[in-house]
């Protein structure tokens, strides 16, 4: 059995870290190399290197969890949880809550200005003031939270931006030349 002497010979580094450090520095190293058998045989790895890292890069950004809850529980009432603006809490509103799938107005926009409205509401990019301010959202200690909340309404365009992409459907157009 090879893992129980891996497994030991872990706990012994972990030991050995956590332990009396100058002791260590001054004595031996006292890392017990492992047997030579145990060490797997080299990974034929080359041809798959591009997807963990692809990977890795992919998992740098993750929207924080603070972001999420107050999307849920601002946001979502007026934007809809699809936000397409169709949420309970923006009815009858004029101008309605913006579609943040309608692609015109993602071309428009900056990131910044999202932010902006998100902090200080409509008023604070000319726009509607019903679009509420979140002043508890200001000041740099909740720039992360701000910019989870801009990439959540920009994710909305992306999910909806595959259908508007112009190379995906005109092959099959011609059937509409009817006599
Ligand atoms: C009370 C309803 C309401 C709530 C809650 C609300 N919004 Fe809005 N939002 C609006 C309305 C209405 C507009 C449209 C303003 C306009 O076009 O003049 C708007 C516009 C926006 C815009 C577009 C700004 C621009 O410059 O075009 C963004 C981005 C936005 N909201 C994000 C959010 C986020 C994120 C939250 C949650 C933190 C949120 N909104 C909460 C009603 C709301």
């Amino acid at each position: 059995m090879k893992r129980p002497i891996i497994v030991a010979a872990v706990l012994l580094f972990a030991a050995a870290c956590t332990g009396d450090k100058k002791a260590d520095d001054n004595n031996k190293q006292p890392v017990t190399a492992p047997p030579a058998q145990s060490a797997p045989p080299p990974a034929p790895a080359p041809s798959v290197a591009p997807t963990p890292i692809a990977t890795a890069v992919a998992r740098v950004y993750e929207i924080p969890d603070e972001s999420k809850k107050v999307f849920t529980q601002r946001c979502a009432l007026c934007h809809g949880k699809g936000g397409m603006g169709d949420g309970a809490g923006g009815r009858g509103m004029k101008p309605p809550p913006q579609n943040w799938t309608d692609p015109a107005w993602g071309a428009l926009v900056t990131d910044e200005q999202i932010a902006t409205a998100i902090v200080k509401g409509g008023a604070g990019v000319g726009k509607s003031s019903t679009m509420p301010p979140n002043p508890d959202l200001e000041g740099g200690f909740k720039q992360p939270v701000v910019d989870g909340l801009v990439h959540m309404v920009r994710s909305f365009a992306a999910a909806a931006a595959p259908s508007a992409t112009p190379s995906a459907a005109p092959s099959t157009a011609p059937a509409a030349t009817h006599p």
